[in-house]
C-alpha cells in the first residue's frame, strides 16, 4: 500500500480561526480527518503532520525518505521563501506536490514565487480544504503512472 506524507507548515496549526474569509473555517484537525477517510477509499497509508519551524519542516522531508511515496506540502509562507525546503525536495527524491488553501497568484505579488515550484510534480491552489483531496488523487495517479 503506498504512503504519503502531508506536511504542513507555519501558521496552518490556526485554521478555522485565521483568516477565515481568505482560508476558510475549516480546521487542520477536520482536515486531517476528511484526508484520512479518502486515503483509506484510495488504498493509501497517510501521515499527517505540521510544524511551524522551518528546521523541522526539512527534518520530516529527509525522514520522509524511505518511508513515504511521496508528499503533499502546503508551505505556507516558507513557499515564498525557503530555498532549504526547495533542496530538503530535492534531497528527498520523492515527487511532491505543492498545495495551497487559497489561489496565491491572486493575492499579494510576494505570494506569486514559490520554490517549492521549481521542484514539485504539480500544484494545487485555490480550492480550500478540498484541495488536499484533490492533491491525494492526483498524488495516487501519479505514483500509479510512475508504476
Ligand atoms: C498558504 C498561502 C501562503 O501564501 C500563506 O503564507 C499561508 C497559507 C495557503 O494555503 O493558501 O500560510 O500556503
Amino acid at each position: 500500500m503506498p504512503s504519503i506524507l502531508i506536511l504542513n507548515g507555519p501558521n496552518l496549526n490556526l485554521l478555522g480561526t485565521r483568516q477565515p474569509e481568505v482560508y476558510g473555517r475549516t480546521t487542520l484537525a477536520d482536515i486531517e480527518t476528511m484526508c484520512r477517510a479518502h486515503a483509506e477509499t484510495l488504498g493509501i497509508d497517510l501521515e499527517f503532520a505540521q510544524s511551524n519551524h522551518e528546521g523541522a519542516l526539512v527534518d520530516a522531508i529527509h525522514d520522509a525518505r524511505g518511508r513515504h511515496g511521496g508528499i503533499i506540502l502546503n508551505a505556507g509562507a516558507y513557499t515564498h521563501t525557503s530555498v532549504a525546503l526547495m533542496d530538503a525536495i530535492s534531497s528527498a527524491e520523492l515527487p511532491t506536490i505543492e498545495l495551497h488553501l487559497s489561489n496565491v497568484h491572486a493575492r499579494e505579488s510576494f505570494r506569486h514565487i514559490s520554490y517549492i515550484s521549481k521542484v514539485a510534480v504539480g500544484v494545487i491552489c485555490g480550492f480550500g480544504a478540498q484541495g488536499y483531496i484533490l492533491a491525494l488523487d492526483a498524488m495516487r495517479g501519479h505514483l500509479e503512472r510512475a508504476g
